[in-house]
């Protein structure tokens, strides 16, 4: 075995031991035992019981051709996502609460958004669009996007969310490639007070497919500019179906529900089709059972609607829980640095989900902004996206939850649809640097590059190895017949501990060969963050005829001097992982190129370091961080 070793650093340690969630929090919890009294596949049917079924189904797995969950059940998502909560009584519930850019806000109950969705969903009927048929959705964190969202849904037409960042080129292919003639943008949308023009990206995208598409914009810059002929105005398209009523189509278990690209933070995008009834039982159970949400409650997760976290736990979780989703148009550090905080406190915010780039954004700035507001209502704190250090862990646990909140670090994909390695926050204690164990129903193994299983504490590459309801179509690879035949490489390298822990220590094409030994980015990373006053840094091998660790390392606010610090980040690493993996340069930026999904891309800090220019940089948050990055030439010793 050549790419297992034994680790060094604090990645590893089973002598952390677990952190107790808090007494206040397990006596409320939602799940308070593991629970699990069914064999696999039948274990699942508990993510189905979160669902109202139109027929119910015949088996929980039929695997005969394909994995198709819940086989001959029928349901309709924006059934499940709106009626049955108004039919519950909660039609005066907040469904949806939308914070604008600059403090402005719209408030959806159900029955707000049951009009908004049943209006829209008669307009498109009427416009000809029939199940099946792939709607594109090309805009910004506005109300219409969910609204139309489940409009689509209930219809049975398939929503293609393409984030509002992407280019003209991103959308064109897009609407190529899913062959979309229906495309809803806005006019454009605000970040950081900035205008930016959707609508002409829209337009030369069109442009450039080869079917017509039929084009509704949602109005939100404030300008008076007509939209121009090739369009029709959102309010005009809905304005003669208010009170109209669309009955929720019956979809097939099986049927899709949504199209979505990956992110490609490292290979080439590619496009995952998700099911109705599969997806939404795992995201509704999940959102129960990981997020601990309960109908009532006020939940937010930081991520953009245009990627999977967004469709999984800012729309469909939470709405078929029948919660409130808080809905942000703004960025965390716009236009105050603690404007995130104020929306918790405003909101009573009891669920908050976010990825870990935005706690390190937020410890780097110091703790004064988040220390001034009142966040005693949140209970539960999660994260997702990335690997979440000891050192982040503990200051989202300390001044985020104050101690008195459960913390859960979520491990997902667009591929898998919702979460699947999890901690249970009423039941299992928690590990700072650790997903947690694997979902109940859900089985991995770690595996070395023949393929053949490590030992405990040995690093390799992370295997699904049993489909689970949330799986994305044809993902995974099947070596026979048998379920059991199922295979799913993650692309991910990790370790799992003596107490069944998955620790992620990052992406295997981020992987480093120094030496002749394989080492995971978040192996090296993690030492140099525990230097105190590093708040973040990325890893990446420079192949110059060997490879060597280059580290592009941010301070905290305050640290200094940086050649102080230097020389730290060189003995924690030698310290923690070893002589061999010390960096050979260590660049000093006060922030990382990162997705706005919360992503480092260290494709391109990798493309900077060898001077190769970076590729394209329009999914980026901070795209103006590359340029001072290839110009920064100080980075000696
Ligand atoms: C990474 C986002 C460590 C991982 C839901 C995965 C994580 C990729 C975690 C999927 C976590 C996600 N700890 N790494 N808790 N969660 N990742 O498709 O590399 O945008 O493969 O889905 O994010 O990213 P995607």
């Amino acid at each position: 075995m050549t790419d297992g070793m034994s680790f060094r650093g604090g990645v590893r340690d089973t002598e952390n031991a677990l952190v107790d969630p808090p007494a206040a929090f397990v006596e409320q919890a939602n799940v308070t035992a593991r629970g699990v009294d069914r064999e696999w596949p039948e274990c699942w049917a508990r993510a189905a019981d979160y669902l109202d079924w139109m027929t119910p189904y015949e088996r929980v797995l039929d695997a005969t051709d394909g994995y198709d969950w819940f086989a001959g059940g029928e349901l309709n998502a924006s059934y499940n996502c709106i009626d049955r909560h108004v039919e519950a009584g909660r039609k005066s519930q907040t469904a949806l609460r939308w914070e604008g850019r600059l403090g402005e806000t719209r408030t959806y109950t159900y029955h707000d958004l049951s009009r908004e969705v049943n209006a829209l969903a008669a307009a498109l009927r009427d416009r000809g669009v029939e199940a099946d048929d792939v709607v594109t959705l090309y805009m910004p964190m506005v109300p219409e996007l969910p609204i139309a969202m489940l409009a689509c849904a209930r219809i049975g037409a398939v929503h293609s969310v393409v984030f509002a960042g992407y280019s003209a080129d991103a959308l064109a292919t897009r609407l190529a490639d899913t062959g979309s003639a229906v495309l809803f943008a806005c006019d454009g949308y605000y970040r950081r007070g900035t205008a930016y023009d959707l609508k002409r990206k829209a337009d030369n995208a069109c442009l450039d497919v080869p079917q017509s598409v039929d084009r509704i914009v949602v109005d939100r810059l404030d300008d008076d500019r007509p939209h121009g002929d090739n369009y029709t105005d959102y309010a005009a398209f809905v304005a003669d179906y208010w009170g109209e009523t669309v009955a929720p189509v019956a979809r097939a278990a099986n049927d899709p529900l949504f199209e979505i690209q990956t992110s490609g933070t490292t290979g080439e995008p590619t496009l995952i089709r998700h099911t109705t009834g599969g997806y939404l039982a795992q995201v509704a159970w999940t959102t129960h059972a990981v997020l601990d949400l309960e109908p009532g409650d006020t939940y937010w997760c930081t991520a953009d609607i245009g990627w999977i976290t967004g469709h999984s736990y800012t729309v469909y979780g939470p709405l078929a829980l029948g919660a409130t989703t808080v809905l942000y148009e703004g960025t965390s550090d716009y236009p105050e640095r603690d404007h995130l905080w104020e929306v918790i406190e405003r909101n009573g915010v009891e669920v908050f989900y976010t990825a870990p780039t935005v706690i390190r954004a937020f410890a780097k700035w110091g703790s004064d902004h988040v220390d001034r507001h009142d966040l005693s209502s949140l209970r539960l704190l999660g994260t997702v996206g990335e690997p979440t250090d000891e050192a982040t862990w503990e200051w989202y646990y300390e001044h985020v939850g104050r101690e008195s909140c459960a913390v859960v670090d979520t491990w997902w994909q667009t591929e898998t649809g919702g979460v699947l390695l999890s901690t249970l926050p009423g039941v299992d204690g928690m590990r700072p640097e650790a997903v947690g164990p694997p979902l109940p129903g859900v089985s991995v193994d770690i595996v070395d590059a023949r393929g053949n299983s490590v030992d405990t504490g040995d690093s390799g590459s992370l295997v699904l190895t049993r489909p689970f309801p949330g799986m994305g179509v044809d993902v995974g690879e099947s070596t026979g017949n048998a379920p059991e035949a199922w295979r799913y490489r993650t692309g991910d390298a990790a370790t799992v501990d003596a107490d069944g822990y998955v620790h992620l220590l990052g992406r295997e094409d981020d992987a480093l060969d120094l030496d002749g030994r394989r080492l995971w980015t978040h192996e090296i990373e993690a030492a140099i963050v525990g230097v105190e006053g590093v708040a973040e840094a990325a890893v990446v091998g420079v192949d110059a005829g060997g490879v060597t660790p280059y580290a592009y390392v941010s301070l905290q606010r305050g640290t200094g001097p940086a050649s102080a610090i230097r020389e730290r980040v060189r003995d924690a690493v030698a310290r923690d992982v070893g002589a061999f993996a010390t960096p050979a340069t260590v660049v000093f930026t006060p922030d990382l190129p990162k997705t706005r999904s919360g992503k480092v891309m260290r494709r391109h800090l990798r493309q900077i370091a060898t001077g190769e220019g970076v590729s394209d940089t329009s999914v980026l948050r901070n795209p103006e961080i590359v340029g001072e990055l290839e110009s920064v030439t100080d980075v000696s010793e």
